[in-house]
């Protein structure tokens, strides 16, 4: 099968945790991007991730490893890494420390209720930063209510429903195809789409837009408005394991006039949509080059538009 014709780990911010599940001096072992990483908080609140292995005899930092101030402890021989530069600050039973008693601290933001980490194929370091969604802490929106699943697939592949609009009549049942329409922005890594719709709700039938935003491969945002007074939003990050599985983690909120009924209905309409995309999710292979018709213009966009994502891992 095609199974290993599948692309690399695309380049870019990625939800590896919420932050609410990690308390200060909590440890947690975790794998993205195809490595074995430990993400810790440190005792003044810091999200911090380290590469697991031990520079000394290699035990796995998160089996046992505790957090000591602002840094990891070993739990072979308790030497201590700080979180922030992945440096040896201590070995307790020798005065000197090799220089190259190191790992490699990974690059670690925390926004939008979800603890991010910088993936670059080159270890180049971040060049742009992970948004701050107005709508988490503003009081006119409701708490965020959370999602998340892992589908047996390649990242890029679930990213590629957003500007598949066929798909959406054909898994998701919807009324008719919507017209879909794109723009690029900051130097063509940010992606905006916007499909119009009508609507029937209980509050009336409505014109609605769906306007989706992307930041880049597996981050990205759907908004529906339409209905008068109501905002509708879910802001959403979509992390590599490896190149077969993906965690999609989806924060949802609603303006708090009619979250209740209009975001209820909302959320689950959302949240169950995609138990519709599961059974192909889960089945289908990665085409890398498809054969596509004449009406699949946005499906081509898209497939150029991630190219930018990659680059040759280092080694
Ligand atoms: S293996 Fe980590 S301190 Fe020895
Ligand atoms: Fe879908």
């Amino acid at each position: 099968m095609d199974k290993d014709v599948v692309p690399g780990i695309p380049n870019g911010w990625y939800a590896v945790a919420w932050g609410s599940d990690l308390a200060p001096g909590e440890v947690r072992r975790i794998y993205y991007f195809e490595e074995e990483m430990v993400l810790f908080r440190t005792r003044t609140g810091r999200a911090r991730v380290l590469s697991a292995f031990c520079p000394h005899l290699g035990a796995h930092l998160a089996e046992g490893g505790r957090v000591v101030g602002e840094s990891i402890r070993c739990p072979f021989h308790a030497w201590q890494y700080d979180g922030a530069n992945g440096k040896c600050v201590e070995i307790p039973y020798c005065e000197r420390i090799p220089t190259n008693a190191r790992v490699r601290a990974w690059e670690v933001v925390e926004r939008n209720g979800m603890i991010f980490v910088w993936h670059h194929a080159e270890q180049k370091p971040s060049d742009w930063e992970v948004p701050e969604i107005a709508q988490f802490s503003d009081p006119e929106w409701s708490e965020a209510r959370t999602f998340e699943i892992e589908v047996p697939i390649h990242m890029q592949d679930m990213a590629e429903n957003n500007l598949d609009p066929v798909h959406f009549e054909v898994v998701h049942t919807s009324p008719k195809v919507p017209e879909t329409e794109i723009e690029f922005a900051e130097d063509g890594r940010f992606m905006h789409a916007v499909s119009y719709s009508e609507e029937e709700t209980p509050f009336g039938t409505f014109k609605m837009s769906l306007l989706r935003d992307s930041w880049c491969l597996g981050m990205s945002s759907v908004e529906s408005s339409g209905i008068p007074g109501v905002g509708l939003y879910m802001f959403s990050s979509t992390s590599p394991i490896d190149r077969h599985n993906t965690v999609s983690r989806w924060a949802m909120t609603a303006t708090r006039n009619r979250v209740d009924t209009a975001g209820e209905d909302w959320f689950k309409g959302i949240t169950s949509g995609v138990d519709d995309d599961l059974r192909i999710w889960g089945n289908k292979i990665h085409r890398p080059n498809p054969v596509f018709c004449e009406a699949d213009k946005l499906l081509v966009e898209f497939r150029r538009w991630v190219q930018q994502f990659y680059s040759e891992p280092v080694n």
